[in-house]
């Protein structure tokens, strides 16, 4: 499975980003903490270094995420030039409080009555953009929800001590470069659920965790992971939780939703899907096959799916 989205609206989601950058001083740029990387849209950097902008990078999500592998995000990002990395729960009133700080410090040539710090909250769907906006307004100024999302149009909101946040143009997709990313991203449901197969993601999501956090298999489903490989492991829940079709076999269409809802909602416990050397050893795996799995080129992409057709997406009302 590949999961792409189409390049004219890449090219017209650039544009846009390009002009909302040159307006703003500050980027706040929100990441899922479980899967940094992945859930990180490529062209945000790129524009950002291109306009020299600063960048406060929320690692969202935190309370979800693997303590250890979000601190080794943060090392990774902190190291960055002009970026300062956070790990925060944005559903946590006390975490956002902190963000204004974070922002002037970030950024401190800015924030004063004559130059206020304009700011602008960036993202790919679901890392949490409207949750992060509402807390900082302290009131609902846009719809959250667990669907991929978009922000129709740009606004400027006051945020009072000379700070204005503008909202995100809502087109700041990702093309995805990299299989398993799509595959990070489906699991956690960055890309809508009709957009992808959920047993393919069930059993990618399966495999990561025989291999990297089996206990935490084994406390939820009681099962022995040894010997195990995804397949089993879906098919292991499909048995536990008695999910039959009729003729008595494995219902593991069913058992891959259960499967992924359990990720999805925390009850598996706190999971990272990468780290900074998991990321790494990967980016060096392409180089060194010749990243077979690549995906065609964008104009012979033909399973393409661009998730604003997906019938199941929400919009923002704002
Ligand atoms: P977006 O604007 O970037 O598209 O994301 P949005 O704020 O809509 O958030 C997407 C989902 O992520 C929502 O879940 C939201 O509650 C959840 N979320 C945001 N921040 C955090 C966080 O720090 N921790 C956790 N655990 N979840 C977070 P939802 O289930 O659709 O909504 P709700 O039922 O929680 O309201």
């Amino acid at each position: 499975m590949s999961i792409q989205w189409f390049p004219g609206h890449m090219n017209a989601a650039r544009k846009k980003a390009a002009e909302a950058m040159e307006k703003n001083d500050l980027i706040i740029e929100v990441v899922d903490a479980r899967l940094p990387e992945a859930s990180c849209n490529p062209m945000i950097a790129q524009l950002r270094a291109a306009r020299q902008r600063p960048c406060l990078k929320i690692l969202n999500k935190t309370d979800m995420a693997d303590p250890a592998a979000t601190q080794a995000w943060l090392d990774y990002y902190n190291s960055q030039k002009g970026v300062r990395a956070v790990a925060l729960s944005c559903k946590k009133p006390s975490d956002v409080a902190r963000v204004p700080k974070l922002a002037i410090e970030t950024a401190p040539h800015r924030g004063t009555a004559l130059k206020p710090l304009r700011m602008m909250i960036m993202g790919i769907p679901n890392v949490g953009k409207s949750t992060l906006m509402n807390a900082l307004l302290k009131k609902r100024v846009a719809a959250v929800g667990d669907e991929p999302a978009v922000t129709k149009s740009q606004q400027r909101l006051y945020l009072g001590n000379n700070m204005v946040l503008t909202d995100t143009p809502g087109m700041l997709w990702p093309k995805i470069e990299h299989p398993t990313d799509g595959l990070m991203l489906a699991a956690s449901h960055a890309v809508g659920s009709n957009a992808l197969i959920e047993e393919e993601v069930a059993t990618f999501l399966a495999d990561l965790l025989l291999e990297r956090y089996p206990q935490l298999l084994r406390a939820r489903y009681g099962f022995d992971t040894d010997g195990m490989d995804g397949v089993a492991v879906v098919e292991g829940v499909a048995a536990k939780r008695g999910f039959r079709i009729k003729g008595g076999d494995y219902d593991v269409e069913k058992a891959a939703h259960v499967f992924l809802q359990d990720y999805r909602s925390g009850a598996l416990g706190r999971i990272s899907l990468e780290t900074p050397a998991s990321r790494a050893a990967l980016l060096a795996s392409y180089q060194v096959t010749g990243n077979p799995d690549a995906l065609p080129p964008e104009d012979e992409a033909e399973d393409g799916l661009d998730w604003r057709d997906a019938p199941d997406h929400r919009q923002r009302d704002d």
